[in-house]
Order: C-alpha cells, then sequence, then structure tokens
C-alpha cells in the first residue's frame, strides 16, 4: 500500500493524531509505522469499536446439553472408548497444542506464564516441564513422539523459544515441537482511537487464545499437521499443572460418537461458582458465561439432582484436524475487555493511566464450537484434571494448584 493511500486512510477513519505524529517522527521510525499500519484493518477496527459493549450472546434460546460422565460408565464401555482412542494415537495420529500466548496479568508474572516455577514436589518445576513431562510419560506409553505445537504471542515468543533451548527442551525430541505465534490487535482509546506506544509504534495485543485457529493456518501448523497426518488435536491451557492432553478415553468417546470437536469439563463448585457452562443455544454447542446464566437457570437441576447447566469449560478441549481447518477459515466473535493503557500523546508525552482507558479484543477457543452440531462432553474429577494458577493467591493460585498436584502424583504414582 503507497503511503498517500495510508494516510487518507487514516483521515477516513479519523485517526488525524497518527498523521501528525507521523509528520514529526525520525525517519526510520516514521518507516516502521508507517509499515504497521499497512497491515491494519482500519474498517475492522471501526467495527470492533462500535460494537464493543454488544453482547453477543444475549439472544437465543438456551437449552441444557447433553454429556457423559466418566464415573458412570461401565467397566466395559470405559475398556471400549479406551481401546478406541489408544489405537489412533499409537498409531501416530494425536498431537498437542498450548496456548501460551496469554500476558498471566492476574498472576502478575513477566514473561511467558510457562516459565512459572511451581513449588510442587519432589522439586520445583516450570509450567512448560511439567507439561513436557507429561506428554514425555504419553511417549513412553505409547511408543510414539507427540508433535507438540506451542501457540505464543508477538510479545513473549522470543522469551519462550529461548527458554526451551536453555531448558534443552526439557529432553523432549526437538524436531517435534513448533512454535507459532498468534495475531494481534489494535488497542482503542475511550473515543474510538488508535494509540501509540513507547516504541513508536501503534499499540496492539494478542487476539485471544480463539487466535489459535486462524494463527494455526497462517503459521503453517496446519499445513505440518496435514504432513504428519495427524487427525486429533488436543488444545489445552499453559497454566493447568494436572492437565491430562492425552486421553485415549475422550478420544475414544468422540470417535465413537462420530463428533468433531470435544471437551472435558467439570461441575461447577456450587450453582453459582463464577465460571462459563456448557449449554446449546438455539440447538448449538456453546460455553455461555455465568453472567448470562438467570439465577433461576443456574440453580436447575434434571431428574437426579444434578445441574442443568453445571458443566465447566476448563480449556480441555479435542478437534479433529478437519475440525480446526475449518474453524481456521471462519471469523470467531470478538469480545472487548477495558484495561489500562499507557500511551504517547502527539508530542510523544507519555500518558500514564490509572485507570481503565482503552478497548482490547479477544476472541475465545469455545465460540468455536457453535460451528458444529454437535460436541462430545466428557464429565471428569476436578482433582484429576483441572488445576488452574490464575490468580496470585486464594482460589486458582500457585498454592491451590500445587496442593491438587501433589495430590494427583502420590495417587498416580
Ligand atoms: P486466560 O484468559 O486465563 O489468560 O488464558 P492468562 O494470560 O492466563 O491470564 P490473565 O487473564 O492475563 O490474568 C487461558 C489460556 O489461554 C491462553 C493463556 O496463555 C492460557 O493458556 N491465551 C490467552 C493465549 O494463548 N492467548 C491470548 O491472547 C489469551
Amino acid at each position: 500500500m503507497e503511503e498517500t493511500k495510508v494516510i487518507s486512510l487514516l483521515k477516513e477513519y479519523h485517526q488525524e493524531h497518527i498523521i501528525q505524529a507521523l509528520s514529526h517522527m525520525q525517519e526510520e521510525k516514521r518507516e516502521g509505522l508507517l509499515n504497521q499500519l499497512k497491515d491494519i484493518d482500519l474498517e475492522q477496527m471501526k467495527k470492533l469499536y462500535e460494537n464493543k459493549n454488544v453482547d453477543y450472546n444475549t439472544d437465543g434460546k438456551i437449552t441444557p446439553i447433553s454429556y457423559v460422565d466418566k464415573q458412570r460408565l461401565s467397566k466395559e464401555q470405559l475398556e471400549k472408548y479406551v481401546a478406541i482412542g489408544e489405537q489412533k494415537i499409537k498409531s501416530g495420529k494425536y498431537a498437542f497444542a498450548t496456548m501460551a500466548g496469554g500476558q498471566g496479568t492476574r498472576l502478575g508474572c513477566h514473561g511467558p506464564k510457562g516459565k512459572f516455577m511451581l513449588d510442587i514436589l519432589p522439586e520445583p518445576k516450570s509450567l512448560f516441564e511439567i507439561l513436557a513431562n507429561s506428554l514425555k510419560r504419553a511417549n513412553q506409553k505409547y511408543d510414539v513422539s507427540i508433535p507438540w505445537y506451542i501457540m505464543t504471542s508477538r510479545e513473549n515468543n522470543q522469551d519462550t523459544i529461548e527458554f526451551f533451548e536453555e531448558n534443552q527442551y526439557f529432553g523432549y525430541n526437538k524436531k517435534d515441537i513448533m512454535f507459532f505465534t498468534q495475531n494481534e490487535l489494535p488497542l482503542i482509546s475511550e473515543q474510538g482511537k488508535l494509540l501509540l506506544g513507547e516504541d513508536f509504534l501503534i499499540k496492539e495485543a494478542a487476539d485471544g487464545n480463539g487466535g489459535i485457529f486462524e494463527s494455526m493456518l497462517r503459521s503453517g501448523v496446519l499445513a505440518d499437521m496435514n504432513k504428519r497426518d495427524i487427525q486429533w488435536i488436543f488444545i489445552g491451557s499453559v497454566d493447568n499443572a494436572i492437565l491430562q492432553m492425552v486421553d485415549p478415553l475422550l478420544l475414544g468417546l468422540t470417535i465413537s460418537q462420530n463428533h468433531e470437536i470435544a471437551s472435558k469439563t467439570v461441575t461447577k463448585a456450587n450453582p453459582h461458582e463464577r465460571v462459563g457452562v456448557f449449554c446449546k443455544k438455539n440447538g448449538l454447542p456453546k460455553v455461555i458465561e455465568y453472567t448470562e446464566l438467570s439465577e433461576e437457570m443456574a440453580e436447575q437441576t434434571d431428574e437426579n439432582g444434578e445441574l442443568l447447566y453445571g458443566e465447566s469449560h476448563i480449556m480441555c478441549n479435542l478437534f479433529s484436524r478437519k475440525a480446526l481447518e475449518k474453524i481456521s477459515k471462519e471469523k470467531l466473535a470478538y469480545h472487548s475487555a477495558f484495561k489500562k493503557a499507557n500511551y504517547l500523546d502527539e508530542n510523544f508525552n507519555l500518558v500514564v493511566s490509572d485507570k481503565p482507558n482503552a478497548y482490547k479484543f479477544e476472541a475465545f477457543i469455545f465460540d468455536s464450537f457453535e460451528f458444529f452440531d454437535d460436541i462430545t462432553i466428557l464429565r471428569s474429577k476436578r482433582e484429576e484434571e483441572f488445576a488452574p494458577i490464575k490468580n496470585k493467591e486464594g482460589a486458582d493460585s500457585p498454592e491451590t494448584a500445587k496442593k491438587l498436584y501433589n495430590d494427583f502424583w502420590k495417587l498416580n504414582k
């Protein structure tokens, strides 16, 4: 795109402050900013800003979704599904992807969250090492080398790769680890303006964990999976200390139910726990936020006394490669969050904000479910699947995750 075109688009979309900044910027910085602007879709940003307060989930008919409770499967059923899953895993058709592009704001960590050291027994380990060890155990069990795709953000990519290098990839086969970077979107001020960062570039942030699909396509991850003839991919978060990413039961059940996608859930701790839960919306699978469930619906139970909307999404999702290929070409909705952002004004003075002042736009992985007619849901036990590290202290903190990890490994040695 020509420079004049960039300038005229900035004018058209009322971003004159950026034109002004460009007009008295050093040549090198100006070049950098112009290059970046060529790739920013101002029409998309305008729409995102206009719709920042639109809640995508408020209309539509919400109904309960069916699930399989692992505890209620008979021995025969368990054996049958596990055998189907194991056969696929052993034939080398299974891969794992980690979403590691988050900022870990609540935990307050600097750099990649996967570098966070969890003080577990017998000795502290980083979250990345915990994941690597889990995968290595599966490789040994099934005599395979499971490809591991790791999504980073532009911000933490270099740091993540260096950490793996320094640690000799935790003994994992280097040829089976691939890093790929997720997209970013500009932040937008309350007045609908792009912000200039301290590096003299438009301030951007990772576009949410739902960015994984498009990024897999763009970065060649899907092509690599195709080349390796991978058929099933488990996508998990970086911050679950007992993530069971190689789960033959989940895989076998999904194949048997003839579904393209699946998710493991845990039951809500209480009807009003602040978590997203599975449901069907207009007949399609969906995760809805606790804020969108009325008090009555949150407390509704079935004939066995089980919560009708009690299956919480814990970022344990399985996709067929075909499903990933399909979603990678779809547009997921963006959700906005109002955040604090420092920026440079048109005279390049730093503006430090002590309260939220900018919109960040993020896609969520679970918004991909509605592109499919149905989903396999496997209700699992919290203490066997879910030890999240989100907050510095209290619930879902290193302290709670450490206990869950140590207890899990005491029982599963
Ligand atoms: P969260 O939404 O809990 O974000 O991510 P976070 O970075 O861990 O923590 P906060 O909200 O900043 O405190 C759930 C999973 O999605 C990944 C995270 O790395 C984590 O594994 N994620 C999140 C991405 O990969 N990219 C993103 O843009 C956002």
